[in-house]
């Protein structure tokens, strides 16, 4: 088979002749192709079939465990200079990363087939959707992209005779001799996870996994997508969107970008505890947002699943994310109970008595380690979401009202603060930080810079991307942009204990937000921002002392001095390219807490 478009014609044929597959399959994203691929799965150890009455048409699978995360400190920005791809990102000069790849792609796929996913990221047809086409030698990236993206024949007809498309190359460079024995899970030690900005291309090489193989996820719709988003005057951002119905009835958007990790998937299928309120699940990961001709950011969710984090996930924590997952899902890297379902830390109060765990050995409550990995996940078809919303295909997107950033900080940041406007939202979310997770490869729980949650997926400069933040605001009026706000569910007693409850109660903080944007609820003026009074948030029915409230809520302008210098070293990172406006708020943030320190000495 081949397609209507000669472009993607001549592409596949050149990369089938470097990569040299034992065949070639395009994929018409059918139900019997998914079953075809989670067959020959089963067949060769990649997957194990889950009990059909526990999860029925679900699949376990366990990855090479050297292959379990982002490996951020192999992705690389190939733009033109150095200084493109900017301080923040890896970068290998585009020539001599194709020279290089050139080399490991030849003979990358020998004795495997070479399979042709069609994508869309957005409902197919949409405007504001965008095509892919990913190849690949990994039936588990072709059964993942089938629920992550929509996939298929339908794609090829809208991309037509001339159509554009974003070409993604993916192997995971273990090409098997003539009768070698594939395992479960091939990758290579070895990895590249490459993307070329002016190109508009994506180059994978070496893992199986996550956001490093299925090319949709970030590589395209957050690396590549930044730029076209750059380039043509939208955002595309990682954050959550939901919609929130107040007790009066009226329907709200909220957008939020929390690093990997850190509850975006939670937020988005909240159930809230604050009666009267109703939460709707639009997109859990990823934001295209851009302008509509009346002047409000309209956003899209481009995917059309969760690849969510499988550990804390709970029918306590976040109900409406286990009702996703019972059915037509795939579990990586959990643990198989002896009636052949799915365990994880965190999912039942007891565990279960024994297990198999995510690297296949027996084990026990007193194995004395984790029988899941921190970053195990579960891929599930975003409209099993018993709580999704009626618009999420709206190719028009959802207006957005509100945006949230936050990060997982112990201390310092209070559990909500509002911007005083857009240019100061964009400065708080430019020196968000936040303790690092499992979800890339790395040290866990070193505080890092992470803007606006785009550390490791913003496609270019991040200086520049900040002056791009700065351009959007000034693209409408400051009633009809969304309010920004930070939020951090993770602040600490001095035992460290979580101060907030979280998860459902997180409802009590939207309600704030969303009162704010109404215009009607109170706040305090502080140096960083506008602060709840301790009455406007409604802490009715819940069992939090007045002193944790006063904490959670406490702004210490001596513990906000100390941050100055750390926040003057990230910026000064950017050098020419960081804003003039953002040095203007920072000096301005450390007026305010000067004044502040004045006023308390
Ligand atoms: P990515 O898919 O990696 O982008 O992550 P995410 O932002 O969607 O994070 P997710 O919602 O999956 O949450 C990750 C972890 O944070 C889970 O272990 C949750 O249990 C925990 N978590 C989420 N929300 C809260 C909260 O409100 N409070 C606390 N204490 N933990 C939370
Ligand atoms: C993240 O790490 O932010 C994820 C998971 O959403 S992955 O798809 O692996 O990037
Ligand atoms: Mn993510």
């Amino acid at each position: 088979m081949s397609s209507p478009n000669a472009k993607l014609n001549q592409w596949v044929q050149q990369m089938a002749e470097l990569c040299q597959p034992e065949a070639v399959y395009w994929c018409d994203g059918s139900a019997a192709e998914y079953d075809e691929m989670c067959r020959r799965m089963v067949a060769c150890g990649t997957f194990v079939k889950l009990n059909e009455a526990k999860k029925p048409h679900s699949f376990l699978c366990r990855s090479d465990p050297s292959d379990v995360a982002r490996v951020e400190d192999r992705t690389f920005i190939c733009a033109q200079t150095k200084e493109e791809a900017g301080p923040t990102n890896n970068w290998m000069a585009p020539d001599e990363c194709k020279t290089l790849l050139q080399g490991k792609f030849n003979g990358a796929m020998r004795g495997r087939t070479m399979y042709v996913i069609p994508f869309s990221m957005g409902p197919i047809g949409s405007p504001i959707a965008h095509i892919g086409i990913e190849l690949t030698d990994s039936p588990y990236v072709v059964a993942n992209m089938h629920i992550m993206t929509r996939v298929g024949a339908r794609v090829l007809e809208v991309l037509g005779p001339d159509g554009e498309f974003v070409p993604c190359l993916h192997s995971v460079g273990a090409p098997l001799a003539p009768g070698q024995k594939d395992v479960p899970w091939p990758c290579n030690t070895e990895k590249y996870i490459t993307h070329f900005p002016d190109e508009r291309l994506i180059m994978s090489y070496g893992s199986g996994y996550g956001g490093n193989a299925l090319l949709g996820k970030k590589c395209f719709a957050l690396r590549i997508a930044s730029v076209m988003a750059r380039d043509e005057g939208w955002l595309a951002e990682h954050m959550l969107i939901l919609a929130i119905t107040s007790p009066e009835g009226r329907k709200y958007h909220i957008a939020a970008a929390f690093p990997s990790a850190c509850g975006k998937t939670n937020l988005a299928m909240l159930i809230p505890t604050l009666p009267g309120w109703q939460v709707r699940t639009i997109g859990d990961d990823i934001a295209w947002m851009k302008f509509g001709a009346d002047g409000r950011l309209y956003a899209i969710n481009p995917e059309a699943g969760f690849f969510g984090v499988a550990p804390g996930t709970s029918y306590d924590t976040n109900p409406m994310a286990m009702d996703s997952l019972q059915r037509n899902s795939i579990f990586t890297n959990v643990a198989l109970t002896p009636d052949g379902d799915v365990w994880w830390e965190g999912m039942t109060d007891q565990p279960p008595a024994e297990l198999i765990d995510w690297k296949y050995q027996p084990w026990t409550p007193d194995s004395g380690r984790l029988a899941a990995h921190p970053n195990a996940r579960f891929t599930a078809p975003a409209a099993q979401c018993p709580v999704i919303d009626p618009a999420w295909e709206d190719p028009a997107g959802v207006p957005i009202d509100a945006i949230l950033f936050g990060g997982r900080r112990a201390s310092l940041v209070p559990l909500i603060h509002q911007s005083f406007n857009w240019r100061h939202g964009t400065f708080l979310g430019s020196i968000m930080s936040s303790e690092k997770t499992a979800a890339a490869a790395g040290k866990v729980g070193e505080v890092r810079r992470d803007p606006m949650a785009m550390l490791p997926f913003c496609g270019y400069n991040m200086g520049d991307y900040f002056q791009h933040w700065l351009n959007i605001g000034e693209r409408s009026s400051a009633e009809k942009l969304p309010k920004i706000f930070y939020v951090n569910w993770f602040r600490k007693s001095p035992e460290g204990r979580f101060l907030w409850p979280g998860y459902g109660e997180n409802s009590r903080v939207l309600a704030w937000v969303i009162n704010r944007v109404a215009g009607k609820a109170e706040a305090r003026e502080t140096p960083i921002g506008y602060v709840p009074t301790p009455e406007a948030i409604d802490t009715s029915g819940l069992d939090i002392p007045a002193d944790s409230m006063k904490s959670l809520l406490a702004v210490d302008p001596e513990e906000w001095r100390a941050e100055l210098p750390l926040i003057k070293e990230h910026f000064e990172q950017f050098g020419e390219r960081l804003p003039a406006a953002l040095w203007e708020e920072y000096r301005a943030l450390a007026q305010r807490l000067d004044g502040a320190a004045g006023a308390a000495g």
